[in-house]
């Protein structure tokens, strides 16, 4: 079942401010494609393509210069219809440095008006899979890189919706850490049911997480391919090394280097 469709999404920016005379930079063109309730769909893409810009589009944080967004079948026209209907995780972690984990992972519930007492006691009892245990007092400062992302993973998943923007949220951590946290990703991923958009740089990555691959163009990003990822679940750190693996790898980075 289709539950977000993206249609002929275009965005330009002003860049006269940066650049000292006037100017526009076209950012993404006529992005169009649909996400099926569950799916696990990822983006890859060169720096500066519109990645970040098409997740900002979604969650209202950016409004498109033309184009749809439309969710199960629902123009949302307006980025204020937009905002409370996605989890966005932006590309930096936005942990709030003056809130501990479990206060950082209730943020959205909060917001939300929900009660504190209830939101941190479902937060407590993920604590564990989210690999923060013991940690719930301890401040976003006392953390490590890749405890950093899952807070604020565990924040995203907490708050509470069916869609997931995830801004390369390993993006920013060394390639060993980022596989412990591929597999611990694709470990919980069954727990939830949720839709995830996912942002990575990793081509890697992006195949070995996704059920799909969506590959931008250089900028203005557009859509240069849709890469259905057919390999079987579990998959682990081997995956990456099988032939069925390779031949989907080597097609997606014929694609980037379009
Ligand atoms: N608020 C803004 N004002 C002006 N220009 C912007 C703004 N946001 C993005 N841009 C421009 O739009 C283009 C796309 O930016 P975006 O952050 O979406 O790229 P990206 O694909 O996410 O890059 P990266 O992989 O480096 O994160 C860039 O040229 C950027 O300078
Ligand atoms: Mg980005």
């Amino acid at each position: 079942m289709t539950l977000l469709k993206v249609d002929a999404l275009s965005k330009s920016f002003d860049g006269s401010a940066r650049r000292g005379s006037s100017s526009r930079i076209q950012a993404v063109v006529d992005l169009t494609f649909t996400v099926a309730a569950g799916e696990f769909l990822t983006i890859i893409g060169p720096s500066g393509c519109g990645k970040s810009t098409l997740l900002r589009m979604l969650a209202g944080l950016v409004q498109p210069d033309a184009g749809c967004i439309a969710l199960q079948g629902q123009p949302l026209p307006d980025a204020s219809a937009r905002q409370g209907r996605f989890g966005y995780m932006p590309q930096r972690d936005a942990l709030l440095p003056w809130r501990s984990v479990i206060d950082n992972a209730i943020l959205g519930a909060e917001l939300a008006g929900g009660s504190r007492a209830a939101a941190r006691a479902e937060a407590r009892q993920l604590l564990p899979l989210f690999g923060l245990d013991g940690f719930e007092n301890a401040w976003p400062s006392e953390l490590s890189g890749g405890m950093r992302q899952r807070a604020a993973l565990l924040r995203t998943f907490l708050a509470g919706y069916d869609i997931l923007l995830l801004d390369e949220p390993f993006g920013a951590l060394d390639a060993l850490t980022r596989r412990v946290l591929q597999q611990w990703l694709l470990g919980v991923r069954d727990r939830f049911s949720k839709t995830i958009l996912f942002i990575t740089h990793d081509v890697d990555e992006a195949l070995l997480l996704g059920d799909r691959v969506l590959v931008f163009s250089h900028r203005p990003g557009r859509i240069a391919a849709q890469l259905s990822v057919d390999l079987p679940h579990p998959r682990n750190e081997d995956t990456v090394l099988e032939s069925d693996f390779l031949a989907l790898k080597r097609n997606a980075l014929a694609h980037l280097k379009l």
